[in-house]
């Protein structure tokens, strides 16, 4: 059997490894992401790094015998210590610490209550950034991590996928209100649905809900979701991440304004469980599906073509495609 995604690589851009809540000073996480055993930890004031796990002395992983130390991370196998830039700074023996024993950091922004970090498959630096959002009045990010056999070029199709909310999620009489655009790495499109709420089961009572996505390369969704008529708003990220090419893992992270008052909360948990509950309808379709690389596309299908044209930029030149893949304009 041969490749289930048949793409050259995966994918280049800002992934989400974990959520600034998991990761307290001191704290340590082990990560397989990109094929690659990660490590993420923050420092005693508060620095996040993400390395390779492997202690580059003699290769203990330092999820397991890592600690952190004030601003260094100490490997408890020969007492290695690494500063905030990687670079080995005392080792147990006393001696000057061999310069070549530094520790790989990868790129890591924390901002919107999440930690981030680059990937590109050539090793390019970053080439776009992640906006951050104002923060103000929102509060903190409810969230769940779900582990799936697929692919972020998959989950990200369907916020596009207009065709299968009726289908699979059981809205009704959607529109697209704002036709997909996209612009280097940035991709938007808006739409409105009815559905039943908080089950779209629930037909007596259908309300319109607008959504309002941006999709920042494979590993960054955001969807403002609005429900006018009972005044709420849901700032929803959708964050998939590599584990390796067949499996990913899958944040669902939401958070709401203080503008709604004291609701504001319980507004948080209920939008963000149907929304996991979206998801969860969508499990199957995503673990058993393949990939269709030329779909047959049907008029009532959402802009599919022009998100398989998106997402091309984010994958290395495929010499045999004609013509050439367009590559991101470094910023
Ligand atoms: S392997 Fe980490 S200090 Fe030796
Ligand atoms: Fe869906």
């Amino acid at each position: 059997m041969g490749k289930r995604f048949p793409f050259p690589g995966l994918p280049t851009g800002w992934y989400t490894v974990a959520l600034s809540t998991e990761l307290k000073p001191g704290g340590i996480l082990t990560r397989r992401y990109f094929d690659q055993e990660l490590v993420v930890y923050r420092t005693a004031s508060g620095k996040v790094r993400i390395s390779s796990a492997f202690c580059p002395h003699m290769g203990a992983h330092l999820g397991r015998i890592g600690q952190v130390e004030g601003e260094v991370l100490r490997c408890r196998f020969h007492g290695f210590q690494y500063d905030d830039t990687g670079r080995c700074v005392a080792t147990s023996y006393g001696g000057p610490p061999p310069p070549r024993a530094r520790l790989r950091f990868w790129e890591v922004r924390e901002q919107n209550g999440l930690v981030m970090t680059w990937y590109d498959a050539e090793g390019r630096a970053p080439f776009w950034e992640v906006p951050a959002l104002e923060s103000e009045g929102w509060n903190r990010l409810r969230w769940k991590r779900y582990t799936i056999a697929t692919h972020p070029q998959e989950t990200t199709e369907n916020s596009v996928d207009f065709g299968h909310f009726t289908q699979i999620h059981g809205f009704t009489d959607g529109s697209i209100t704002k036709p997909i655009k996209t612009r280097g790495e940035l991709l938007t499109t808006s739409y409105r649905a009815y559905r039943g709420l908080p089950s779209p089961k629930l037909t007596w009572i259908k309300l319109p809900v607008d959504y309002d996505v941006t999709v920042r390369g494979l590993g960054y969704s955001q969807v403002d979701v609005d429900i006018p008529t009972i005044r709420l708003g849901f700032r929803l990220f959708v964050l998939p991440v590599p584990i390796d090419d067949e499996n990913i893992h899958l944040v669902i992270a939401g958070s709401t304004h203080r503008r709604m008052g004291p609701l504001a909360p319980l507004a948080r948990r209920i939008a963000h469980k149907i929304v996991c509950s979206e998801v969860d309808e969508d499990l199957d379709v995503w673990t058993y599906k393949t990939y269709v690389d030329t779909p047959a596309l049907a008029k009532g299908d959402g802009p599919v073509a022009e998100y398989r044209r998106y997402v091309r930029q984010f994958y290395p030149p495929d010499p045999e495609a004609a013509p050439g893949p367009r590559r991101v304009d470094a910023a």
